[in-house]
């Protein structure tokens, strides 16, 4: 038998066990005989990788590197649903559709709606093609690497009697998360060995999708559930009906959905779920209500942001109440202090919560606290907790009953606190030396979304603050092996537990590795990690897209920078403001000095007609040719501008598809030529 038709059949088999084992929990072979197979099939994979089929099992180990991940565009916009919290508006939502079918019947399917990461598979001739993140929306990132490690999503489609074949290309939609099984399995792994817990699930799912290592994302064991079908051809009339056949092509479909015949039934479904959604493997927000008939849903049609056919109940935040025992002061890198609540633990949405931000001081005002109320605590989103105001059926504890004085100096530094114009916070001046906002900025430099060095991660900076070897991330560069060498502490992680840092020879050498890796950091993510007031990870990007060097944007004006695409007059000062400090301007040159990537690695715009010059530009909605960056690079490409803001410097509006209203009015209003993209691409000749 030839390699590629040894190769062919391995596949299928292994596809094969794999779908029996994940999705109907039956073993056809032993453990040994499936690995005796991967092994021959990597073996000849080796020795033959350009016949490595895109279905090959061997991507679910993964060990595929994307660098960094492609931007596509969606065939098929990603859209939103329109969220209710409450009961009532599902029934006016009821009586809309109820309208616009002048009394035709039709029936609804609930589902869950998971919170997790929503995904776009596009399918051709049956194979996983590609995997695609929501991104904006009209593009996202191709992730389809990391996508192939999800056991539970078919990588070839299972074709039986039980269900239509597929059209030749089709694409699926679903949520990749990370069961809380393995979140919780993974967490104390990393309690084991020392390194920072993941936050929730969400989240996790989401770090996992965008690691470059699909070898590591097959160890997060993401998991998968799907809840749309799109494609050309219509193949089905009902959603019921896509979801039966997803089921049978291998799709992994949660089995929690229903149909209802009427709104009576939706309501029953909600409160059902809305008390058992945490027998749940993964975690939900709410539940999706969909008409289930799809030429009706063609009639209902869509708003600019969301269908009409569809809507989301989101579950109202758990709330209780307990002990507010003291407030504590905390200084962050901008030198803003926020108040923190010290709770007595309480158990909410099935985590302890201790500690909840109070934000700042007018917020204490507004909720009247005193230290030893009882105050309702309340989890947004369930992630972060929130303190929403005093519990006035349970008496305060009178023993610990004080005010909560907001401090006048700093309580890291002793500075006095000033509150600047317009501003609720209070902010510690003390820029240069208060010891908070100094390891503030460091850890906003080192974190994965900035120069990522995790090596320098959980007590390990505080040694070195703690040393006095760094006060800034530019001393990061200068740490030699014999001053790190040999240090220890005792570190109190957040969850209070006590560990000894030390610095033998691998930590050391791991730290000043991930210190020489960083200097690969592309320039959007220095910018992003020097942090600039306002400047965030995007803005970093539109910044290096537009400026691609340093010194150019030092050279910036303030006219020029609101030029650049998304940057306002708030940015624009505040990058002034950063660059006109001479220890940032030595800062800066520090990190270069020491390496670090100044110089964008895009191709500068390449230069195709005069056809725009003078011109300036805005566009809003989503566009047939183009995505927004391609926008961007052919306006500028052919002499234009793109502005940030609908002004009275704006000559044309481009205006796509579900484009919302607050431009064009603004744009009507000010005599701005709108036009289509059609007239935009006859502009350019
Ligand atoms: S249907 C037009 N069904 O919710 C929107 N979405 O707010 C079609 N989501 O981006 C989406 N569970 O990531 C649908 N059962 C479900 C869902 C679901 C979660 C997410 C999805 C979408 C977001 C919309």
């Amino acid at each position: 038998m030839s390699a590629q038709a040894r190769i062919a059949e391995l596949t299928t088999k292994l596809n094969h066990y794999n779908q029996r084992y994940y999705q109907d929990s039956v073993s056809e072979i032993t453990d040994f005989e499936f690995d005796a197979f991967m092994a021959e099939l990597t073996e000849l994979e080796k020795q033959h990788p350009e016949l490595q089929r895109n279905d090959s099992p061997t991507y679910r180990i993964g060990g595929n590197i994307t660098k960094s991940f492609t931007a596509v565009a969606h065939k098929f916009p990603m859209l939103s649903l329109s969220n209710t919290y409450n009961e009532q508006e599902i029934i006016d939502w009821d009586q809309r559709i109820q309208k616009t079918l002048n009394g035709r019947p039709y029936d609804f399917v609930c589902e869950q709606k998971f919170d997790g990461i929503s995904l776009s598979l596009t399918y051709e001739d049956g194979v996983l093609a590609r995997a695609v993140t929501r991104g904006d929306g009209t593009r996202g990132d191709d992730i389809t690497h990391n996508a192939r490690t999800i056991r539970t999503l078919p990588l070839a489609v299972v074709q039986t009697p039980a269900a239509p074949p597929p059209p030749a290309v089709f694409e699926v939609r679903g949520e990749g998360f990370m069961p809380f099984r393995e979140f919780e399995r993974i967490n104390l792994e990393r309690e084991d060995i020392g390194e920072a817990t993941l936050a929730n699930p969400r989240n996790a799912a989401s770090g996992a999708f965008k690691m470059q290592d699909s070898a590591e994302v097959a160890k997060r064991r993401l998991d998968s559930y799907v809840y749309q079908f799109l494609s050309d051809t219509d193949i089905f009339t009902t959603h019921e009906e896509s979801l039966v056949a997803l089921k049978s092509w291998g799709f992994n479909v949660s089995p929690t959905w229903q149909k209802c015949q009427n709104i009576d039934q939706v309501m029953q479904y909600i409160s059902h779920w809305q008390h058992q959604r945490h027998t749940l493997p993964c975690a939900t927000d709410g539940i999706v209500i969909k008409i289930n008939d799809y030429a009706l849903r063609d009639e209902l049609g869509y708003t600019s942001k969301s269908p009409r056919w569809a809507i989301a109940y989101k579950y109202k935040a758990e709330s209780r109440s307990t002990l507010l025992k003291g407030v504590t002061f905390q200084v962050g890198r901008t030198g803003a202090v926020t108040p923190v609540a010290e709770l007595e633990p309480i158990e909410l949405a099935q985590t302890t919560v201790k500690r909840a931000t109070l934000h700042n001081a007018d917020e204490i005002e507004r909720l009247g606290l005193k230290v030893g109320d009882y105050v309702f605590v309340e989890k947004a989103g369930e992630i972060i907790p929130k303190i929403t105001g005093v519990d006035a059926s349970r008496a305060p504890l009178l023993q610990i009953q004080t005010p909560i004085l907001f401090p006048t100096h700093c309580p890291a530094c002793q500075t006095e606190l000033y509150r600047k114009d317009g501003e609720v916070a209070y902010y510690c001046p003390n820029e240069k030396a208060c010891p908070p906002q100094l390891r503030g900025r460091v850890e906003h430099f080192i974190q994965r979304k900035a120069l990522n060095l995790d090596s320098l991660g959980e007590g390990k900076l505080e040694v070195l603050f703690d040393n006095k070897l760094i006060a800034n991330a530019a001393d990061l560069y200068d740490l030699r092996f014999e001053q790190l060498i040999g240090l220890e502490k005792n570190h109190v992680d957040d969850a209070g537990k006590t560990r000894k840092v030390s610095f033998k020879d691998k930590t050391v050498q791991n730290i000043l590795d991930g210190i020489a890796k960083s200097k690969e950091a592309p320039f959007a993510k220095v910018l992003f990690g020097i942090g600039i007031r306002f400047v965030g990870e995007n803005t970093a990007e539109k910044l290096t897209d537009y400026y691609k060097n340093i010194d150019a944007l030092l050279a910036a004006d303030f006219e020029t920078l609101k030029n650049v695409p998304e940057v306002g007059e708030k940015i624009a000062r505040s990058v002034i403001d950063f660059f006109g400090v001479e220890e940032n301007k030595v800062f800066v040159e520090r990190l270069r000095a020491a390496g670090l990537q100044f110089e964008g690695t895009t191709a500068p715009v390449e230069v195709e007609s005069n056809a725009l010059a003078d011109k300036t530009f805005l566009y809003t909605g989503t566009f047939e040719h183009f995505g927004r960056e391609e926008l961007d690079t052919k306006i500028e490409a052919n002499g234009g501008k793109v502005l940030s803001g609908v002004s009275k410097k704006l000559n044309f509006l481009i205006v796509g598809e579900g484009a919302g209203p607050s431009k064009l009015e603004k744009a009507q209003k000010l005599g701005v030529t709108i036009i289509s993209e059609q007239e935009f691409v006859a502009m350019l000749g």
